[in-house]
């Protein structure tokens, strides 16, 4: 069980644990160099691997043969908080100019160039090792919780059973069992990113992976794996920061209701990447009817533009009468812009309970309205 490739084929090693590249096959249309062995990536499609953190590259063969370790997502400990530092990886430089002495970085040749996985900045090898070495975290420095704002504490249990960040998953602690804690840089706003991968069909996947090289791993969490309450309780310490929910209108209403639940002590905005078919709250917010495959970076600008409003939400108690024969049961009672009773909130709950159970039907924008029509007949 230690076939790298083989893992990444059968769909398994998908999240983020210490130092190890988050693999994917990768399909290259320009040439690119394996980071273990320097020699170039050959075939025609899914060349090779690379690490949606990092953008760490190899041969299938290579992954296996003890590549470097993926880039640090956190310090060590609190006294290293604080000390921004580059951190590099060479390669996918080609052509780019060097942010350093200001020359293009040729890449024809073979494995040259670096990237900070942070920042985004590119140098030559040796420009690489030039101060200055302290990174700026780039473009979108208000929204990134770098490796320099997250540290270990020892896990303790106080004596009302809460642990330090109220939080028991895995996803927030180290191989060893500490748990991570933030100490935000000041004067940003962490983003904390919500996807869910079943919304928009592979749209949705697409958007956790770029997301998880612009921002730290560690602020994105796959609502498929835990739900929202393991980053609500990563952030709950934060006086300043933001969400971005990635999915459709119900989506976000299940990521409202858990921030309900969660009793926050500051109520963070929430932003929205609609994903998906069902996006009329969005669209009334006016984050779009849909993601196209847009520039996230673009995205991540406006969210930081972005005025905050305050939203109206509608608790609807459902009495049902005794002389009625009983209907579908009610999937939420707060309401966030609109709700319906009757056919129509039939055939959207029918199409719901659908989904869950056959996600591969719904793959498309276009198939999930033809769906629509389908359900309304049966
Ligand atoms: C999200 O999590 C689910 C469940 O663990 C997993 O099957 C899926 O591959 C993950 N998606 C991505 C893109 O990591
Ligand atoms: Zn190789
Ligand atoms: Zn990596
Ligand atoms: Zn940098
Ligand atoms: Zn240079």
């Amino acid at each position: 069980m230690n076939n790298v490739p083989l893992l990444v084929l059968l769909g398994l090693k998908m999240t983020q644990t210490d130092g190890q590249h988050l693999w994917r096959m990768k399909h290259f249309s320009k040439p690119v160099y394996c980071n273990v062995c320097q020699s170039m990536l050959l075939g025609l499609r899914k060349q090779g691997l690379c690490c949606s953190c990092c953008k760490y590259t190899v041969h299938g063969r290579c992954a296996n043969r003890n590549p470097a370790p993926c880039t640090k997502t956190y310090v060590k400990s609190k006294k290293d908080t604080g000390v921004p530092t580059h951190d590099w990886v060479s390669g996918n430089c080609d052509s780019r100019k060097c942010d350093k002495c200001q020359k293009k970085i040729k890449s024809l040749q073979g494995l040259t160039g670096k990237h900070c996985v942070w920042c985004h900045t590119m140098r030559h090898d040796q420009c690489a090792e030039l101060e200055p070495k302290e990174c700026s975290c780039g473009p979108l420095r208000d929204h990134i919780l770098p490796p320099w704002a997250i540290y270990p504490v020892i896990k303790e249990r106080a004596n009302n059973g809460c642990s330090v960040s109220g939080d028991d998953s895995d996803l927030n602690t180290t191989p060893d069992g500490q748990v991570l804690q933030i100490c935000p840089v000041p004067d940003t706003h962490p983003l904390l990113v919500f996807v869910n991968p079943k919304s928009g069909g592979k749209q949705g996947e697409r958007v956790l992976r770029k997301f998880q090289y612009l921002l730290n791993p560690r602020q994105v969490y796959n609502l498929s794996n835990g739900g929202p309450t393991p980053g609500l309780s990563f952030f709950r310490s934060l006086q300043d920061y933001r969400i971005l929910v990635c999915g459709g209108d119900g989506t976000v209403g299940w990521i409202l209701d858990a921030i309900d639940k969660a009793n926050l002590a500051v109520r963070p905005p929430v932003a929205v990447l609609p994903l998906g078919t069902g996006n009329d709250l969005a669209r009334c917010l006016r984050w779009g009817g849909g993601y196209d495959g847009e520039d996230l970076c673009r995205i991540l600008k406006d969210i930081e533009c972005s005025t905050e409003v305050m939203m109206d939400r509608w608790s609807v108690q459902v009495i049902a009468d005794e002389s009625q024969e009983e209907g579908d049961p009610v999937p939420y009672e707060i309401i966030n812009n609109y709700f319906s009773i009757g056919v129509d909130a039939s055939i959207a709950h029918r199409f719901h309970t659908m989904r869950e159970k056959h996600p591969q039907k719904f793959n498309s924008r276009m198939k999930n309205k033809l769906w629509y029509f389908e359900i309304r007949d049966i």
